[in-house]
């Protein structure tokens, strides 16, 4: 049962309180002091805790390099860091709270006042893991945001997200809009997507595999993983034979980097073959298959969106099965945009 809902007078009444109470803290997240002492927000250290244990972030994160986007107090970065991580917080506002936290932890991490539209590898390179919580209902593009996300990310990127369900169903696809302030009052709440549709849109940002954990009172964790899982150590089917990767506009292995274009793979194979069987690698990431046709005889055609923020030059596609290996690769070409003053 949905508890906070578009124009519904309790949700309002219960987004103030929160709004109170955040207002006598002072503080959203708790931190706790080298001294042993806590400064007490919100949230709990033992709530923040369990947020995080709600997705598979190794103890030992040595040697990794995590972002926080839209780190508030810092509680989630400055977590990252005690396991060992090179870390990167980002936040749209300059918080006093999380400079207040860094000084007194003694901080290395690497504080970044920047909104998510400005995010990208050139201003803050890539990361092993990315956190993406609680932000992405307050962006007005966030199929865009994650499409940044995706590229930043090398291995695995953590959604939270409220949700307008309890994530039990598995559809429809949609998302409320919210133009002023219907949701709890609050006018930088834009988007409530159900819990289909949020895993929907991790996926069509071009990450490979998509898991759903825990719904927790309309708080959905969603890991996306830029890599397929390994190969079958034993395939039992030979490995596709790659012909061709082409765009679905004029047949060639071109792509003007700022299209909508879907890159056509053509392949053969004697497996019986479906978008959900099919592991598609674009430069070693996976990319999830749109469509799977067969063209007669062992003759396939699988379709895959090209992930957006692909520098121009040359990228290697390779197709393999949940039963085989990799095929042969095949090249396409990115090449600069054409026609438009946009970056991506
Ligand atoms: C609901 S809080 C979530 C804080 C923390 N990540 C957590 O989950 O506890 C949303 C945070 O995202 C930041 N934020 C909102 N819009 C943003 C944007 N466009 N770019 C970067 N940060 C944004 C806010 O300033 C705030 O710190």
């Amino acid at each position: 049962m949905a508890w906070l809902k578009s124009g519904d007078e309790k949700s309002t009444r219960w987004v103030k309180e929160q709004i109170e109470i955040l207002n006598r803290k002072g503080w959203y997240h708790s931190i706790q002091l080298p001294d042993g002492r806590v400064i007490e927000g919100v949230q709990s250290i033992d709530h923040l805790k369990q947020r995080l244990a709600r997705f598979p972030v190794p103890e030992d994160l040595r040697g990794k390099r995590v972002l926080d986007v839209g780190a508030w107090d810092g509680w989630f970065s400055f977590e990252m860091e005690r396991r060992g991580a090179e870390v990167v917080a980002v936040d749209c506002i300059d918080v006093e709270k999380f400079r207040i936290a860094h000084e007194l932890l003694g901080s290395k991490v690497d504080y970044r006042i920047l909104d998510v539209d400005e995010l990208c590898p050139a201003t803050v390179g890539r990361f092993d893991i990315v956190l993406f919580f609680g932000v992405l209902y307050h962006l007005r593009h966030p199929l865009l945001a994650l499409e940044r996300i995706c590229q930043l990310t090398r291995e695995m990127a953590l959604v939270e997200s409220f949700v307008i369900d309890d994530g039990l169903e598995p559809g429809p696809y949609m998302m409320e809009f919210y133009e002023t302030d219907e949701l709890g009052g609050q006018t930088d709440n834009w988007y409530g997507p159900t819990t289909a549709c949020l895993l929907a849109l991790c996926r069509s940002a071009g990450f490979a595999r998509v898991e759903l954990g825990e719904v927790v009172k309309q708080r959905a964790h969603v890991t996306c993983y830029r890599h397929w899982e390994p190969p079958p150590a034993n395939p039992s089917c030979p490995p596709p034979v790659l012909n061709a990767a082409a765009n679905n506009r004029d047949w060639s292995n071109r792509f003007p980097k700022n299209k909508d274009l879907y890159v056509c793979c053509f392949f053969n194979t004697k497996e019986q073959v479906t978008k959900e069987s099919l592991r598609i690698e674009l430069d070693g990431y996976g990319v999830p298959a749109l469509t799977a046709t067969s063209l007669g005889g062992d003759g396939w055609q699988a379709n895959f969106w090209l992930p957006s923020g692909l520098d121009p030059g040359r990228h290697e596609v390779r197709v393999r099965t949940v039963n085989s290996h990799f095929s042969n690769p095949v090249e396409i070409e990115v090449i600069p945009a054409v026609n438009s003053p946009l970056p991506f």
